[in-house]
């Protein structure tokens, strides 16, 4: 039986594990190993990695407890091909190829919330911007009394629009990410997450629009206290990209972001996948543009 070796990256989350072989189909033992640690850590980083699409899309499959191999090896072939994208400053069409992006959680407005997202190094340059995460449920655990006290009962609506750019703190390189539909999302600030059943603090900067109940001052000064909660230092991870690290992490229970990248700058090419499979987001590619732009 293979025993991975694992070390954490923060006190809270986040682990780097050692020793996966990037094969199809995984044993079962190394399947057990990785998802206990996914849903403990929420992320798991995995270095010098050689993944395909195909390893990658079986992976962010299997940890949120999916077999993707259920239909066989030509039903994970299909699955690779639903989509997978680049987030690159290089290649044309690419997502996000520009800017800072405030914390989020990819799709965080919709029902159809990706429950894992993953990124490989496929050309990174240095130096180049890290990506950040921070844990909801680390951030829930230690909420301060007062702050607990003022959203218990309370639900937070999260949207897609471009509200978020007042919290750019006038920094013109922030990206702003525009949909052709308008969705919104209305869901409790302590929400359950659907697969571990643990409490999250449910807001996100770039993606709540305003604490339902609330007028608009009341409801950002309160978002703004519980942002400075969230995204407290000792809150966050951050992961130094080098090519061949794949990184994959639980997008309900995690947020994300990253410093501004320039079309300019190094080289940045990650290789994205979602799961599960996506249904109507695939057809909601935003426009991408910056504040300042
Ligand atoms: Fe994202």
């Amino acid at each position: 039986m293979t025993q991975l070796l694992w070390r954490e990256l923060g006190p809270e989350f986040g682990v780097e594990v050692m020793g996966v072989e990037p094969q199809v189909p995984l044993a079962e033992n190394v399947i057990a190993q990785l998802r206990e640690l996914f849903d403990a850590k929420g992320l798991l980083v995995l270095r010098d990695i050689d993944a395909d699409p195909r390893f990658q899309t079986y992976l962010s499959r299997l940890l949120i407890g999916e077999e993707p191999l259920a239909n066989g090896m030509a039903g994970l072939d299909a699955a690779v091909g639903e989509r997978q994208l680049l987030v690159s400053n290089r290649e044309p069409g690419s997502s996000a190829p520009m800017g800072r992006l405030l914390y989020h959680s990819d799709y965080m407005w919709s029902p159809d919330v990706f429950r894992l997202l993953s990124l490989y190094g496929v050309k990174v340059e240095e130096p180049t911007s890290p990506t950040m995460f921070v844990s909801a449920v680390r951030a829930w655990e230690t909420l301060p009394d007062d702050l607990r006290a003022r959203v218990e009962g309370r639900f937070a609506i999260h949207g897609q629009d471009a509200t978020y750019q007042q919290r750019a703190g006038g920094d013109a390189d922030v990206l702003v990410s525009k949909f052709a539909v308008d969705e919104t999302l209305r869901l409790p600030v302590g929400h359950r997450h659907p697969r571990t059943g643990v409490t999250l603090l449910y807001v996100a900067q770039q993606m709540t629009h305003r604490i339902d109940g609330m007028d608009d001052a009341a409801s950002e000064a309160l978002l703004e206290e519980l942002f400075d909660h969230l995204y407290r230092p000792e809150n966050v991870v951050e992961h130094h990209w080098r090519e061949h690290d794949l990184v994959l992490w639980d997008n309900i229970a995690l947020q994300h972001a990253r410093p501004n990248i320039m079309i300019e700058g190094p080289a940045r090419t990650l290789r994205k996948t979602f799961a599960p499979a996506p249904t109507m987001a695939a057809e909601m590619r935003p426009a991408f543009t910056t504040v300042g732009a």
